[in-house]
């Protein structure tokens, strides 16, 4: 079984990339990093063990990094986060695209105490295998722990993220909100020379699922099914009220990543590029710049399968 570490900032999106990459039981998790993100990483730590202790999951959890690498966590980019900045209230209810606090029972299961960066460095420099990254959320950890230890990378199989976009944003035209967050972080991993895989927006975007299959999610009649089928019509909901879709179909990012390690024909299309990201007060901040390049060790994924996601989705759901 592959070893993997995801790396998330849990969010919505975030919930059902975790329960893929467990209940598909075809991937050793070794340990779950949490990050700022979506919300601020204490809530996303609390979101994180609600979702294990929801699947009785004994995955260690370590809290990461605040804020990222090199900018501040300013007003500004924190009324950004998506927790805070994607949401919209009806009949007194605010409706967020990614709840502070998932709907789940409260969490029992506790944070580790060794900080998530310090974790990676340990876990990575001991393995004797190789062990696969899967940040799905501002991979400020992961660009701190090549930081602190740059001989990581003999250590990692491959990053494969959920990030980045071509010719297209979420946040700015150009930019995809991960990669945005913390583009330095994003930097330092292209610059290792490492093998990337980059689940990029272009690919979550064009494998959304639709009502229907969130339907057939609850038709299952099991926790996971009824969860996921609750998350994906709360995003589609705040989606079609602030104009992004028509509501009939919702991305799920996160779990595209985990999805394309479960199995790789999901993926339609993917090209290898000669990839940078830029850096700094640009209104192109947060953009990839990229150069088809077969050489290169880093692979981006442009468009994916959404009736084969949802099959992979709907497998792990089926689990009671
Ligand atoms: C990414 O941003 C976050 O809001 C989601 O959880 C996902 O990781 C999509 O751009
Ligand atoms: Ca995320």
């Amino acid at each position: 079984m592959r070893k993997v570490i995801l790396d998330v900032d849990t969010g919505s999106d975030d919930s059902i990339a975790l329960m893929l990459a467990y209940l598909s039981r075809q991937l050793d998790t070794l340990g779950v990093t949490v990050t700022w993100g979506n919300n601020s990483v204490e809530d996303c730590v609390e979101n994180t063990l609600r979702v294990l202790d929801f699947m009785g999951a004994k995955i260690p959890v370590y809290q990461g990094c605040s804020a990222p690498i090199v900018r501040t966590l300013d007003e500004k980019r924190l009324a950004q986060n998506p927790g805070n900045a994607i949401w919209f209230e009806e009949d007194g209810v605010r409706y967020t695209i990614h709840p502070k606090v998932l709907p789940l029972p409260d969490a029992v299961s506790k944070k580790e105490e060794k900080h998530a960066c310090s974790y990676l460095v340990e876990t990575l420099m001991n393995s004797k295998e190789k062990v696969t990254l899967i940040p799905v959320g501002p991979p400020t950890n992961i660009g701190m722990a090549f930081r602190m230890e740059p001989r990581i990378k003999d250590h990692v199989e491959e990053v494969v993220f959920m990030g980045g976009s071509v010719g297209m944003g979420n946040v700015t035209p150009t930019a995809e909100a991960n990669f945005l967050h913390d583009p330095e972080a994003v930097k330092i991993i292209l610059n290792s020379g490492v093998k990337v895989r980059i689940v990029s927006l272009n690919a979550t975007s064009s494998a959304p699922l639709s009502m229907e299959m969130a339907d057939e999610f609850a038709d299952l009649n099991t926790k996971y099914g009824k969860f996921a089928h609750d998350i994906i019509k709360l995003r589609a909901k705040v989606s079609k009220h602030l104009g992004w879709t028509d509501g009939s179909a919702e991305a799920i990012h996160d779990a595209l990543a985990v999805a394309t390690l479960l199995d790789p024909s999901v993926i339609l299309e993917s090209k290898r590029y000669a990839t940078d990201i830029i850096c700094g007060n640009d209104p192109l901040d947060g953009t990839l710049v990229v150069k088809e390049d077969e050489t290169s060790p880093v692979e981006i994924v442009l468009k994916a399968d959404a009736r084969k996601y949802f099959t992979l989705l709907k497998k792990a759901f089926e689990n009671e």
